[in-house]
């Protein structure tokens, strides 16, 4: 019998696209306002419908075609502050993409940045959640939408915008072509996350260290098919965000206890745990938990240590460290 984990254990989430946690009641009901069919994109019972990650991608983009104004944003802010709430997380980083929020105008995506912002503090007072925002550039967008991504951050960096990183579809481009876009961020100050190494394979994630240097890696779990990468990985101290449930719904992994979560913190990398887009993937942070606990016998000890692993590892100030741990 694995420990039942208390689901109000204090949770810090640092791998979350925002859209992506988007419930889809909440993109329905915008859809019906604006007077959009989407209809093809929700199943039966009311969840989001795809074939695989790459359809996933196309569904995404669907979904967010709905939120057109910085209102909506700030509106979609506080659903997810909500639901993350209800998980027991008390410190969130998210996904926020200038490409979906102004088309990487720089004007624009700080007319959406304020709006998100504005409902962070809410949801701060109301739920006791801090949340950060990291700029995230869209690896299948290419190279050239990179660039103003990376400007859009630097250009709002402070408090709340505290990272760049990208996402996407890892099997297009390469990470040199996205150099520039990390280089600049870096100059200016910003933490960085690369995704890597949930479909591209070890190399992906050599790749991304060697072009990219950010001090954790989104996903990274492929690195398991490479020792010596592990090694370098846990000598390094780079920080995996791992999403169990995202990779077993994906089918990067058939199964929990088939996941290489175990083994990578066994080899002492740095894991911390998140949901990546929960709706889509049908999870919450309560139920990877649940799920991890059953699946390797893991103990409240094991989600208190990995949670004060993420706080270290959280693009935030000192200050915020010491509140959250
Ligand atoms: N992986 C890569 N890119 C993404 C994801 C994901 O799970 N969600 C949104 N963009
Ligand atoms: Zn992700």
């Amino acid at each position: 019998m694995s420990e039942k984990i208390d689901p109000a254990l204090p949770k810090v989430e640092l791998h979350l696209h925002f859209e992506g946690a988007a419930p889809p009641a909440f993109i329905r009901g915008l859809a019906k306002e604006k007077n959009l069919d989407i209809s093809k994109i929700f199943t039966e019972d009311g969840g989001y419908a795809y074939r695989d990650f790459w359809h996933f991608l196309e569904v995404y983009e669907a979904a967010t075609s709905t939120l057109q104004t910085p209102e909506d944003f700030h509106r979609l802010c506080l659903a997810v502050l909500e639901d993350r709430a209800r998980d027991g997380v008390v410190y969130a980083e998210t996904f926020l993409s200038p490409d979906f929020c102004g088309g990487g105008d720089v004007s624009a995506w700080r007319e959406y940045l304020h709006a998100i912002e504005e409902a962070a503090a809410i949801g701060q007072r109301d739920f006791g959640i801090t949340l950060k925002g990291i700029v995230t550039a869209i690896r299948h967008f290419g190279p050239e939408k990179s660039r103003p991504a990376a400007i859009c951050a630097v250009e709002t960096k402070g408090d709340f915008l505290t990272g760049f990183g990208i996402a996407g579809d890892e099997k297009m481009h390469h990470p040199k072509d996205f150099t520039w876009a990390f280089d600049c961020a870096r100059e200016a100050g910003l933490r960085l996350t690369a995704h890597a190494g949930e479909w591209g394979g070890a190399k992906s994630v050599r790749d991304a260290l060697d072009y990219l240097k950010p001090e954790r890696i989104g996903h990274g779990v492929q690195a398991i098919d490479d020792l010596a990468l592990v090694d370098r990985l846990a000598e390094d101290r780079v920080v995996l965000e791992v999403c169990p449930g995202s990779n077993v719904f994906l089918g990067v992994y058939p199964s929990f206890p088939a996941h290489p979560v175990d083994k990578l913190r066994e080899r002492e990398v740095i894991v911390t745990l998140s949901t990546d887009d929960p709706p889509f993937f049908r999870t919450t942070l309560v139920q990877e938990y649940e799920a991890l606990a059953k699946a390797f016998s893991w103990t409240e000890a094991d989600f208190r240590a990995i949670n004060a692993d993420a706080a270290r590892a959280a693009f935030c100030d000192a200050a915020t460290k010491d509140r959250i741990l």
